[in-house]
């Protein structure tokens, strides 16, 4: 498959899919987008075969022979985004010998994600005789304690919120007070200038400038991914990057060129993105709802959808694009107050969702009139035959989901290969039902083997 052609093609064709909001839903009246025949033969699936679509590229041979192309297509591309995996089990044994204090009011998934980009961190820095690790944007610590516990490295976690510094600082005092001399963490925002700053605070750590060290980031916010590849790049004694993203969509966009400062970064996509420039707005098209469409739940998240999971999750669609075309027609601005979205057992029917809404939004600054209830209701009404369909453009959506991520994430490999790191790799290394942003950029400048090495 050409790297970035058919992804830009797939992406562009299907634009319709991710470029509005699934808040505006009715407002933009997407659910009239389908291309012909498809809402007919998918609302013919039963929940189990809606479920292999998306999970497993199921299609039907007596489908659109553009929904066939469309679903395999999207399957084939969300396999070879996952055709390198770090091992699941690679650091099981290992939790048996974690000290309970260490992932003591850990979430299930915190844990999951704190072993493993551990173990893989590892793996590659042993083989690269490594014994320094800085990680950026290390939040409260937990895989710079881990990688101390149960490998013995020395561990730089640099963190731009003081207050978290603070408490990380705070934690290892208390919980860990023998890797006081070990893991250290300093406030540092990091940007693309911060190398002179990082090799200062490794310098001060380990008393001598010339420590050789493994660069990590666990979820890494918006461009801090971006600016850790290019501090890779500036830094000599880096010698090895795994770095894992998140929040793509949060990459800052420079408003004057219309476009992402980090996106494209590689030679390899400009270059496709202007062979394909003739191709009406392929610009726009990778604009913030792209990077939001990346960023989404993978189509994992379907594996274990009930009938009842779905009519829920539907019900939540379509009234939220209720409320939203009411706004609309009306002119009136919805602001949150609260932050926590509703839960599954309040959206079990519209009355309970509508009750749920307007504890959580003001309606031009105010609590919902009494008066509009009932011209909200009658758009409920107008709408809820769309349930289904509304449902079978999420799943949609879920397919085309790793396309996106696709190009985000190979186009940062590609800029890695173009500063001469020829060994370069993209890994999956999570549980993607656990943990959605689940694939790891790994590099070495030293090891053309180190990939072989892994587990
Ligand atoms: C999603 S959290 C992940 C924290 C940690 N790596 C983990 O997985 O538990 C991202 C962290 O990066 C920090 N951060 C974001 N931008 C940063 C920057 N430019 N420099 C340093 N830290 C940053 C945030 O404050 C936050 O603590």
């Amino acid at each position: 498959m050409s790297e970035f052609g058919e992804v830009l093609e797939l992406l562009l064709a299907h634009r319709w899919l991710f470029q509005s909001p699934v808040t505006k839903i009715l407002v933009d009246q997407v659910l009239d987008k389908f291309p012909e025949g498809w809402a007919d033969a998918l609302e013919s699936l039963t929940i189990e075969e809606l479920n292999a679509m998306v999970i497993g590229g199921l299609v039907r041979e007596d489908w659109p022979s553009s929904l066939v192309q469309f679903v395999r297509k999207c399957e084939e591309i969300r396999k070879e985004l996952s055709k390198d995996s770090f091992a699941l089990d690679a650091g099981v044994d290992r939790m048996e010998k974690i000290p309970k204090e260490l992932i003591r009011g850990l979430s299930e998934k915190k844990q999951h994600e704190a072993l493993l980009l551990g173990q893989l961190t590892h793996e590659i820095s042993e083989e690269e005789g490594l014994e320094l690790i800085v990680d950026l944007g290390a939040g409260l610590g937990y895989v710079c304690q881990l990688l101390h516990h149960l490998f013995n490295y020395k561990v730089l976690g640099l963190e731009s919120n003081p207050r978290i510094v603070a408490t990380a600082n705070n934690r290892r005092n208390t919980l860990y007070p023998l890797s006081r001399s070990s893991v250290n963490y300093s406030c540092l925002r990091v940007s693309e200038d911060s190398s002179g700053e990082i090799e200062k605070l490794v310098e001060d750590f380990t008393g001598d400038e010339n420590t050789n060290f493994c660069l990590i980031g666990l979820h890494s916010c918006g461009d801090l991914s971006n600016n850790a590849l290019r501090l890779f790049k500036e830094m000599n004694r880096a010698r090895v990057l795994v770095m894992m993203s998140c929040c793509y969509h949060k990459i800052e966009w420079l408003e004057d060129e219309t476009r992402f400062k980090n996106f494209p970064m590689s030679r390899g996509l400009q270059q496709e993105l202007e062979r394909l420039e003739n191709f009406q707005g392929v610009r726009e098209v990778l604009g913030r709802p792209f990077m939001r469409l990346a960023c989404q739940e993978p189509s994992e998240k379907w594996q274990d959808m009930t009938p009842e999971d779905h009519g829920v999750h539907s019900i939540c669609v379509i009234a939220r694009g209720v409320l939203e075309l009411f706004c609309h027609r009306n002119n009136i601005k919805l602001t949150k107050m609260r932050r926590k979205s509703a839960r599954q057992s309040q959206c079990q029917n519209f009355e309970a969702y509508l009750r749920n809404f307007v504890l959580r939004y003001n309606f031009d600054g105010q609590p919902l009139d009494e008066k509009y209830y009932e011209e909200i209701t009658q758009l409920w009404e107008e709408n809820k035959s769309k349930l289904r369909l509304a449902e079978i453009y999420t799943g949609l959506q879920l397919l085309l989901q790793a396309s996106a991520e696709y190009l985000v994430l190979n186009d940062r490999r590609f800029w890695l290969k173009e500063q001469g790191f020829s060994n370069t790799r993209i890994l999956s290394v999570l549980d993607r039902k656990l943990s959605p942003r689940s694939h790891a950029i790994i590099s070495s400048k030293t090891n053309p083997q180190f990939s072989e090495c892994l587990h």
